[in-house]
């Protein structure tokens, strides 16, 4: 009698019967002892390979659900625990109350409805990227990878490129470093959850920016913060609020997410002050201050603290795209044992293959060569964007200008509604994005975050001008 195993399209025969096969078994459709076609006769049933069948039958019989009787056949295995096929599964395992009701760290853009003139913020021009040099990075790393032994690395990243991270930070970021301080993480985020896991207890208050950042913000609440909301001004981070009890502080210093002002100098000092009488981290989030347009770069907070308090965080998604997940930690000396066990036990160690081409990207010049090319183009485009912004637009948008980054952010004025203005926008194919939803605990302002890492200047021109006739027709 043939075995009832249906297959459906052409791919993953071999999953597709093992599958099946053990399902049968596990609910007892197949009972012990019972005799299995061989795996010829299978093959023919099927109208599959017989290599398909046989290696179906490797793995079931490595995996002790069938038994093979030399000269006899194959069987189902004895002695398996079954579950009846009536039983209804019921999914009874639970996260914790804190994980369950924890929102998602952000909500992802639909996909397949991008529009045509789109201002979504975080994203790269990935148009621009030398694929050219970045594939003999990867060719590279592809012969280091096979030159020597497969082992497990360590958890710090790999030497070349902490030591083409220290360079880049102290030439670019005035961070100095040795390369032995830098600890390679996957992207910004991983590094927040690390410094979350090591320096926060359960019930411990996180102080950060209002509005702010939400995938920090879902991070330290993850690890069972309490997250106060501090307000933000024209120069940043209101330090005179700060609660006392903070034992971290979160920080976007270069580029305050997502408005955009930096912290001004005397904030920087005023919150070193602050973390120094009150024994607080601070975490540095520099995100994007690399492209950093107008006037003279301010002190990082990291090169400004003589107390070990500041653990200064970036990461490669501005500067490269967010698909490598490769960010980096420059921590207090004090953090830096825990830290690397903390990388250990989440997932040992990040790619040595990325980190290898990454290496080797920065210490050819590759990368200086990349950021001097695209600087040059966010400026042009943050310039279209302003003039339009600080003209045609100036009687509904007030742009907070920002001295660095790839996004800038303009509030609404006239009582305007973010949801209106997207809405109309989305009619004309001018993708817009709000800022509301970066306030966790306070009225949202109303206001525009305009990312210019993914349109070209022209598109800017043409989404701008069609932005006027929106704000005209809502009058
Ligand atoms: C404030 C802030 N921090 C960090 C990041 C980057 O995170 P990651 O390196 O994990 O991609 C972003 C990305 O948009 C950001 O806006």
């Amino acid at each position: 009698m043939d075995i009832h195993i249906t297959l459906q399209g052409k791919t993953d025969l071999a999953g597709q019967i093992y599958r099946q096969l053990r399902a049968g078994i596990v609910d007892g459709r197949l009972p012990a002892g019972e005799r299995l076609p061989s795996t010829r006769d299978l093959a023919s049933q099927l109208s599959v390979s017989r290599k398909t069948t046989l290696d179906v039958f490797e793995r079931l019989l490595s995996e002790g659900f069938l038994q093979s009787r030399p000269g006899d056949g194959t069987f189902v295995a004895d002695g398996l625990q079954r579950i009846p096929v009536s039983a209804p599964i019921v999914h009874r395992a639970r996260p914790t109350a804190l994980w369950e009701s924890l929102p998602a760290a952000l909500s992802m853009p639909e996909f397949g409805s991008t529009p045509p003139l789109d201002f979504l913020g975080g994203v790269t021009d990935k148009s621009r990227f030398p694929f050219e040099p970045w594939r003999r990075c990867l060719n590279h790393a592809q012969r280091q990878q096979a030159r020597g032994r497969a082992a497990y690395h360590d958890p710090a990243g790999e030497q070349e490129l902490r030591l083409g991270i220290s360079r880049y930070l102290a030439f670019n970021r005035a961070v100095t470093s040795n390369w032995q301080d830098v600890i390679v993480t996957h992207g910004a985020q991983q590094a927040l959850d690390l410094l979350a896991r090591v320096t926060l207890n359960p019930g411990d208050v996180v102080a950060m920016e209002e509005p702010g950042y939400p995938p920090a913000r879902a991070c330290f609440t993850a690890a069972g913060a309490k997250v106060i909301s501090v307000p933000v001004d024209a120069e940043g981070l209101r330090v005179d609020l700060l609660p006392k009890e903070a034992r971290l502080v979160y920080v976007t210093p270069s580029h305050q997410f997502p408005l955009g002002m930096p912290l001004s100098l005397d904030r920087r000092l005023a919150l070193l002050e602050w973390a120094q009488n009150t024994g607080a981290a601070i975490v540095e989030d520099d995100y994007d201050g690399e492209f950093r347009f107008d006037g003279r770069p301010l002190e990082s907070l990291k090169c400004l603290d003589r107390f070990g308090l500041v653990a200064y965080v970036g990461t490669f998604s501005k500067t490269m795209f967010p698909e490598l997940r490769v960010g980096y930690i420059v921590p207090p000396l004090s953090l830096s044992g825990a830290l690397l066990k903390a990388k250990q036990i989440v997932d040992w160690h990040s790619s040595t293959f990325t980190q290898a081409a990454i290496a080797r990207f920065i210490l050819d010049g590759d990368f200086a060569k990349h950021l001097r090319r695209i600087h040059k183009q966010y400026e042009a485009r943050r310039d279209v964007l302003l003039k339009h912004l600080k003209g045609p637009l100036a009687a509904w948008l007030e742009p907070v200008i920002p001295a660095a980054g790839i996004h800038l952010t303009a509030l609404l004025k006239q009582g305007l509604t973010e949801s209106s203005v997207i809405a109309a926008a989305r009619e004309q194919g001018v993708g817009l994005y709000g800022i509301s939803g970066f306030y966790a605990d306070t009225e949202p302002r109303q206001g525009l975050l305009f990312g210019y890492g993914g349109i070209s200047e022209e598109e800017i021109e043409i989404a701008m001008t069609k932005l006027a006739g929106v704000f005209r027709s809502l009058e």
